[in-house]
């Protein structure tokens, strides 16, 4: 049974338990401009109930136990149908027939015909688990399609009732990683190693940013990853200020840093890993302190990671670290880890410390249960990334703090014991990341 035969099964055992139905539809192509569309990158939660990456697919999941059926549970595909003239432009298809052999699921129908099927598929089921906000049109159909059923109560059936959010059910599933989905997150930060070594070796005075960024693409793809998890952010120098920065079109200036964030999907799995380090291979006196203050506020966050520690705590341990160090650098005025005024330290820290992280680079899973923060338990993965930004123009600190940005980003799975760093092997000691910037990381690597 594939991984993503077993991801249906899980949740189809869920389903039977509140009398639910599902339809998951994967997404649609992008237009870039005019004609022109993005590459197609399903939808995750189709991805992780299919594992199949054809656009204009959905997905149902029937368990057993609806009123009036005596069916077993079963999980129906809709796809495109096979067309030879049509696949001659767009690419292959895999077509109806093929669907159940090929992919686990019980039934395959043309998607052409969606409409006219599904009420009859669903007309006996309570509620159904459906996203609503990623499509109008759907949305409208799906509305239309309950309306309908409603219509036809007289006749006896039981129609259904709500239409439930996947966040409770298929997103707490998605939370929880299984070894066979961890293999897919080493992997991805297999390559996005091999690439961060490879932009730290790259980086020099004069080098563009878009060389660094090229690079990484150029790595990812040839390593075989699906993709890229997100746009990279190759950022020299006070570009590292602007946290989502993508531009990635200066060059590279001698005695100024580069932040690079960039992360790999291998099956759409992701790695979301940030590196900083020296354009021009060693870092100076200010450099080195901004940086081991990171440096200390991320480790000191994933050594507290552990199954029972609420997740808003990781944050709160980086930026304890991060704030007392503000302060001992003379950057904040304050005494131990309190400013003098409260929040000061977020004119530098900026951004939270972590997020989720699987299919979708920001992962699915709610962070809060019962009003509460949640705890952490093993099998979560989620990115420890605490950073401190220094704007070239702030004229309130001195001078050689400013235009200073770093960020240390991993991807940390809890397990039962703590945790484990899925991203460790990339050059992270200042000693390892000097290194890495001669080239001899690459070396005992090749
Ligand atoms: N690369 C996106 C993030 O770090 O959240
Ligand atoms: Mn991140
Ligand atoms: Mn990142």
């Amino acid at each position: 049974m594939s991984i993503y035969q077993t991801h249906r099964e899980r949740l189809l055992d869920g389903l039977a338990r509140t009398k639910s139905a599902a339809i998951v539809a994967t997404a649609t192509h992008k237009v870039r401009n005019n004609d022109c569309e993005y590459r197609f990158r399903p939808d995750s939660d189709f991805w992780y109930l299919t594992g199949f990456a054809e656009p204009g697919a959905l997905l149902v999941l029937l368990p057993d136990g609806a009123l009036g059926d005596e069916e077993p549970r079963r999980s129906i595909l809709f796809l495109r149908e096979k067309n030879a003239k049509l696949e001659t432009w767009t690419g292959r298809r895999l077509g109806v027939q093929a669907a159940p052999k090929t992919l686990g699921v019980d039934a395959a129908y043309d998607i052409e015909d969606i409409w006219d099927v599904l009420g009859d598929l669903l007309k006996n089921y309570q509620s159904i688990v459906y996203r609503t906000g990623l499509s109008e049109e759907r949305d409208r159909k799906v509305l239309a399609m309950i309306a309908g059923l409603r219509n036809k109560a007289r006749g006896g059936i039981q129609p259904p009732v709500e239409l439930i959010d996947p966040a409770p059910s298929l997103h707490e599933q998605r939370l929880f990683k299984s070894p066979a989905e961890l293999e897919l997150m080493r992997a991805a930060a297999a390559i996005t190693c091999e690439a961060h070594i490879a932009a730290m070796e790259r980086a020099a005075p004069g080098v563009g940013e878009n060389e660094i960024d090229a690079l990484i693409e150029y790595t990812f793809r040839c390593r075989g990853a699906t993709g890229m998890a997100y746009t990279t952010i190759a950022a020299g120098g006070d570009n590292a200020c602007i946290l989502h920065y993508v531009e990635n079109d200066e060059p590279l200036v001698d005695g100024e840093l580069l932040l690079v964030d960039a992360g790999c999907e291998v099956e759409y799995y992701a790695s979301d890993v940030t590196r900083t380090y020296p354009v021009n291979g060693s870092f100076n006196p200010a450099q080195k302190e901004i940086y081991e203050l990171v440096l200390e506020a991320q480790l000191a966050a994933i050594e507290a990671i552990q199954p029972g520690l609420a997740v808003d705590q990781v944050h709160a341990v980086a930026k304890r670290v991060l704030t007392r160090g503000l302060i001992r650098l003379g950057l904040l005025a304050g005494e131990g880890d309190k400013t003098a005024e409260e929040g000061a330290e977020e004119r530098f820290t900026i951004h939270k410390t972590s997020h989720w992280l699987g299919l979708d680079v920001h992962d699915c899973g709610s962070y809060c249960a019962a009003d509460e923060p949640r705890k952490l338990e093993p099998g979560m993965v989620l990115t420890v990334e605490p950073g401190l930004y220094i704007s070239a123009d702030d004229e309130s600190v001195d001078e050689r703090w400013r235009g200073i940005g770093v960020r240390i980003e991993d991807d940390i799975l809890v397990t039962a014991e703590g945790s484990e760093n899925l991203t460790a092997q990339i050059p992270k000691t200042i000693e390892a990341v000097e290194a890495a910037c001669a080239g001899k990381v690459l070396a005992t690597l090749a």
